[in-house]
């Protein structure tokens, strides 16, 4: 590797030039990544090459290969159009909002380069309508349309705020006029998205992903990360209190090394929730030998979803925290696949019933198996992720859950919840 190459490969990457304050101008934008690269600096054919070479994965959750879904996209019939999806429905993740209010052109940068790639001339950015980011980023792409600076069009969406409203067949659902809720699938939104036309959804990171891999290509962005994993990812912890600070690590990071660069003392926690909502509990004891890779994470049957760590005191209730997590989920089931509306619903409740000390242990057996039935069983992965949180909590928090079905609420149940 050569010096110049050792010195830009060195992280903060997304988040550079951050320290000295926001990237909101393109002054600034530019001072700190440089230009993007125009259509002759890189054509549609290198930019997916590209991408394919960094072996990128999207950031909104399911990892799935972004290049794959462009070609797939680009192949399909119609001219199509690009949603760069900044719901952040998850109630535990930050990093998209953190780009969307101070890195946007970031995120606009490589939202122009991929509807190029593929073919769009219209991007729709889809944002949650509470949000305060919108209206900073409306004022990014004020400055950028003021500088004729993109030759595609964008308009900002503003959608419902709820956990499923940020599914991609939700969201394309929502600016299609639809309800905020996930549409049974075929066809794909690839196929047949926004206005009939085929659609690629692509979560907000991602996109900023492919504005720095655009500038400086495959090496670069390899340099780091593990070898079937290179390159960075953004990822929210958050500590007692509710805190969260947003990091740039690089794939293949120990766990207990984010935990330190969060200050979060592991003697003082009693349990990691990786992957957020849908995620997964695991032992505090894991945070020594788990590094933080797609691989390595699969093997403890954990994902990092949209990039969650959430450290919980040991001081909390991991029995408490799930109930309240399992009842706020069943709650957000768009109530129109069975298997999940009756499956999420029984699930917290059986689960809140036995942790009050009234249904027994034998009735954890009953959650534990109906984890199992409801999993891909849906329109979208609300079964599953609701399966995956509460199979969780039961194998990690096996003695705490049995004792609160034997002696009812613990004293740390009343506490003010920790993962909201
Ligand atoms: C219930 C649910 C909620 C989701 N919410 C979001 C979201 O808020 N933002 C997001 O980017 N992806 C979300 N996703 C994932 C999207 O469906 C989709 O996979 C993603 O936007 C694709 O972008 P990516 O490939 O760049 O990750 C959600 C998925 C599910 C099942
Ligand atoms: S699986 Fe659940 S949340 Fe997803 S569409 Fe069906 S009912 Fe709605």
């Amino acid at each position: 590797m050569t010096q110049a190459l050792a010195a830009k490969t060195a992280l903060p990457r997304l988040l550079e030039g951050l320290a000295d304050g926001p990237l909101v101008t393109l002054e600034r934008h530019h001072a700190v990544h440089g230009p993007m690269p125009s259509p002759q600096e890189l054509d549609r054919a290198e930019l997916v090459e590209l991408i394919a070479d960094c072996a990128l994965r999207g950031r909104g959750g399911a990892a799935f290969p972004v290049a794959r879904k462009m070609r797939a996209v680009a192949a399909a019939r119609g001219r199509p159009i690009l949603v760069a999806n900044g719901c952040e429905s998850e109630p535990l993740s930050g990093k998209d909002a953190l780009l969307l209010r101070e890195l946007p052109h970031l995120v606009l940068d490589g939202a122009t380069l991929v509807a190029r790639a593929i073919g769009a001339q219209r991007v729709i950015l889809a944002v949650k309508h509470s949000a305060p980011e919108r209206a900073l980023l409306e004022r990014a792409l004020a400055e950028r349309a003021a500088r004729a600076f993109d030759d595609v069009s964008f308009e900002v969406f503003a959608g419902a705020a709820t956990f499923i409203a940020g599914q991609e067949t939700a969201v394309v659902s929502q600016i299609n006029g639809g309800p905020a809720l996930p549409t049974f699938q075929p066809p794909r939104v690839s196929e047949r998205g926004v206005g009939r036309r085929p659609t690629l959804v692509q979560n907000v990171e991602t996109l900023a992903h492919i504005a720095l891999i655009a500038r400086h290509g495959s090496d670069w962005h390899n340099a780091i990360g593990s070898t079937n994993e290179p390159g960075s990812t953004l990822v929210t912890v958050v500590c007692a209190g509710g805190t969260r600070s947003v990091f740039e690590i690089a794939y293949g990071t120990r766990l207990d090394d984010v935990l330190a660069a969060a200050r979060v003392d592991t003697a003082a926690i009693g349990g990691l929730l990786l992957g957020g909502y849908f995620g997964t509990w695991l032992p505090t004891s894991v945070a020594g030998e788990l590094r933080l890779s797609h691989e390595e994470l699969r093997r403890c049957d954990a994902s990092l979803g949209c990039g969650v760590i959430a450290a919980l005191p040991a001081s909390a209730c991991p029995v408490a925290e799930t109930v309240r997590v399992s009842a706020y989920l069943a709650s957000q089931s768009a109530g129109q696949c069975g298997p999940c509306v009756h499956g999420s619903s029984a699930i917290a409740r059986r689960l809140e019933a036995a942790s009050r000390g009234s249904a027994g242990t034998l009735a954890f057996e009953d959650v534990r198996r109906w984890t199992l039935e409801i999993q891909d069983r849906g329109a979208c992965h609300h079964p599953t992720g609701l399966g995956r949180f509460v199979g969780s909590a039961l194998r990690t928090f096996r003695r705490e859950f049995e004792d609160h079905a034997r002696h009812g609420p613990c004293a740390a149940c009343t506490a003010k919840a920790m993962l909201t």
